[in-house]
């Protein structure tokens, strides 16, 4: 049995003890609604808050006993979910028992047809649970946004689940976000501008930054030429670029580019040119510098794995002596402190080469158990010195870093910083550090965070699913007031206007989903009937803005279609009520 983690509490009402009446809620609630009262008296019936807590168990059945509904698994009731489960439950067990041949395929096959389904849900329902927990977090927002975040909290009804079922109602939403941006038009959420500093971005997507290994001696390459400047093209208002390391060791592999060299910034400002002569994106470089995850083979060689020729791996450095995996990779040195300044003195020189190749944005990798985050973690930092112990103590040399390139960086110039928001482990960092971790960033001039989670550690157990990681960046943005980057499996354009729209995020980075459409953007606005400011086709383009025809039909589906997949949707799509094929 569990109980999720929480982003960020903000919960400050204290708890009456069972069975005693909440008289504060019940004075709130008679101070609310005299009209709807009339004079009459709010009634209390000793109903408690309670924690809630989420049932998971890693086996539902043993031998010929099974769990189904509640017994086997709980979902917080806010989404109104325990029901549907624990039925379905019992229509699919019996299926399974119908279809397979023995007691024992049938209960497997139970669990394993249920399980993926109980997951999502439980997903959706925490979701709901935390926003419910946090809710002080929101009662800043425009009433009508306000409206649509409730609507939206476990991230399972969108922008465009909405629409289908009340235009109005989204087309008021679209009008009260411009209205809250102060912005001139109505648009699609993700295609409004942002501005940060003297940075205005044409609309609210980022290509996330994403190692290629194809870098020869740090130099970006024309792959990287093709691969930033196609996502430039392809509409995102933002493109930026893998980490580039702030020197030759400070690489994780072989094929990460660098920020080290003269040569290395022209070759960068190559590139630059190039997105800004040939788009109106903007381009970022994301700096960092990989501590005790360095020294390791191409991704396609075994990520994390250390070079198989033993003489090519190079000293590794960290906070604390502690090797990535036991074991497997080396055990970095710890870092004196006059070494520490002698990186900080890199990433200050990569930060002044990069404002001259021309970049737009400068982000710090802070993230993902590379060196800066490596000091942010109670896991991988276990120094005794100033720069170990407490979180302000962990983050000073990060904020050293930071401060030091902020000084550099032209003031009309935005910095991001990258965290990772959990490290998912015990005794890691959690949801409410990592607000305490945004809101100094942001005390030493960040002017984004941009929101990940772990790869501190591999005994790690993240909650991978559909935008798993925005709940950490609705903390931050909503408790801190700094603007946020939402990213990890952001992959459709409805989830983007959802996230911005509910007041989650400000932008959004998508990655794996630009590998695989580099024209995502263009493409989300020909799918949305989209074609004005934010959304620019490039003019030789223009004879393809419009989605091809790919012979499938585009017409109303057929019944048993829509039937299969109501099936799916509900998890018994096994489930015919006709067929006896048991034993
Ligand atoms: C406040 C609240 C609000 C909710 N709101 C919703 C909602 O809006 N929509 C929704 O779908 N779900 C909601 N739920 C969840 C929903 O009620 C449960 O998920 C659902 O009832 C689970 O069904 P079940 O059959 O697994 O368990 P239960 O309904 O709990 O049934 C288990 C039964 O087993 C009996 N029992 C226990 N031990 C024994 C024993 N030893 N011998 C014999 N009998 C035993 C119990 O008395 C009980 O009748 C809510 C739950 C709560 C608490
Ligand atoms: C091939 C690849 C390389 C990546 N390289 C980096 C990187 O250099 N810096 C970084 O912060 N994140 C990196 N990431 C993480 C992505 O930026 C992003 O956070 C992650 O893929 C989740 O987003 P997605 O689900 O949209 O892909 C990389 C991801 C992929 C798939």
């Amino acid at each position: 049995m569990t109980c999720g983690e929480r982003p960020g509490s903000t919960r400050s009402m204290p708890a009456p003890s069972p069975g005693q009446n909440d008289e504060a809620a019940i004075a709130k609630v008679t101070e609310l609604f005299p009209d709807v009262l009339s004079g009459h008296k709010v009634v209390g019936n000793g109903s408690k808050w309670i924690s809630f807590t989420t049932v998971r168990n890693a086996k539902w059945r043993k031998d010929n006993l099974v769990l189904i509904g509640d017994a086997a698994h709980t979902a917080h009731f806010s989404i109104g979910s325990g029901t549907k489960l624990a039925m379905e439950d019992a229509l699919a067990l019996a299926a399974c028992l119908h279809e397979e041949c023995s007691v024992d395929a049938g209960l497997t096959a139970y669990e394993a047809e249920r399980r993926p389904v109980v997951q999502s849900t439980q997903r959706a329902a925490q979701a709901s649970l935390e926003w419910f927990e946090n809710l002080g977090q929101y009662t800043h927002q425009d009433p009508a946004l306000f409206a649509f975040n409730i609507l939206t909290r476990s991230r399972r009804v969108t922008h465009d689940n909405l629409r289908v079922r009340d235009p109005e109602f989204t087309q008021a939403m679209d009008r009260a976000y411009a209205r809250s941006l102060g912005a001139a038009e109505v648009r699609p959420p993700m295609f409004q501008p942002f501005s940060l500093r003297g940075l205005t971005l044409r609309n609210r997507v980022v290509v996330s930054p994403m190692d290629m290994y194809v870098s020869v001696d740090g130099f970006p390459t024309d792959f990287h030429l093709l691969h930033l400047g196609g996502k430039a093209l392809g509409g995102a208002g933002l493109v930026m670029t893998e980490m580039v390391c702030v020197s030759a060791p400070g690489r994780i592999t072989l094929g990460c580019t660098g920020m080290y060299a003269p040569e290395h910034e022209l070759a960068w400002s190559r590139i630059v040119d190039a997105v800004h002569e040939q788009s109106s994106s903007a381009i970022g470089i994301q700096l960092g510098h990989s501590g005790r995850k360095g020294s390791t083979r191409l991704m396609w060689e075994g990520i994390d794995q250390p070079l198989e020729d033993v003489e090519a791996n190079w000293p590794l450095v960290a906070p604390s002596a502690l090797p990535y995996k036991a074991g497997v990779n080396q055990t970095p040195r710890e870092l004196t402190v006059e070494e520490m300044a002698e990186i900080r003195e890199q990433f200050v020189a990569a930060a002044v080469s990069a404002d001259r190749a021309g970049f737009d944005l400068l982000e710090l990798h802070c993230a993902h158990g590379y060196l800066l985050s490596s000091f942010i973690s109670p896991i991988t930092n276990q120094r005794t010195d100033s720069y170990g112990g407490s979180l302000a103590n962990r983050l000073r040399y990060p904020l050293e870093v930071f401060t030091a390139i902020r000084e550099v960086w032209p003031a009309d110039k935005p910095m991001s910083v990258r965290i990772s928001a959990t490290d998912w482990l015990e005794g890691g960092i959690t949801g409410p550090d990592s607000v305490q971790i945004a809101q100094a960033f942001a005390d030493a001039g960040a002017d984004a965070i941009d929101v990940s989670t772990g790869q501190i550690a591999p005994e790690e157990k993240p909650d991978f699913g559909r935008s798993y990681q925005t709940p950490y960046a609705d903390a931050i943005r909503n408790q801190v007031g700094i603007a946020t980057i939402a990213v990890g499996v952001i992959s459709s354009w409805d989830d983007v206007n959802s996230l911005l729209l509910a007041g989650r995020a400000d932008l959004c980075a998508v990655g794996r989903a630009h590998l695989y459409d580099p024209n995502w953007t263009l493409h989300a606005a020909i799918e949305q009937g989209y074609d004005g400011p934010g959304a620019p086709w490039p003019l030789p383009w223009k004879a393809g803005a419009r989605a091809p025809q790919t012979g499938r039909t585009d017409g109303p589906k057929p019944r048993l279609q829509l039937a299969r997949e109501g099936a799916r949707e509900t998890g018994h799509a096994r489930w015919r009520p006709n067929r006896n094929s048991g034993p």
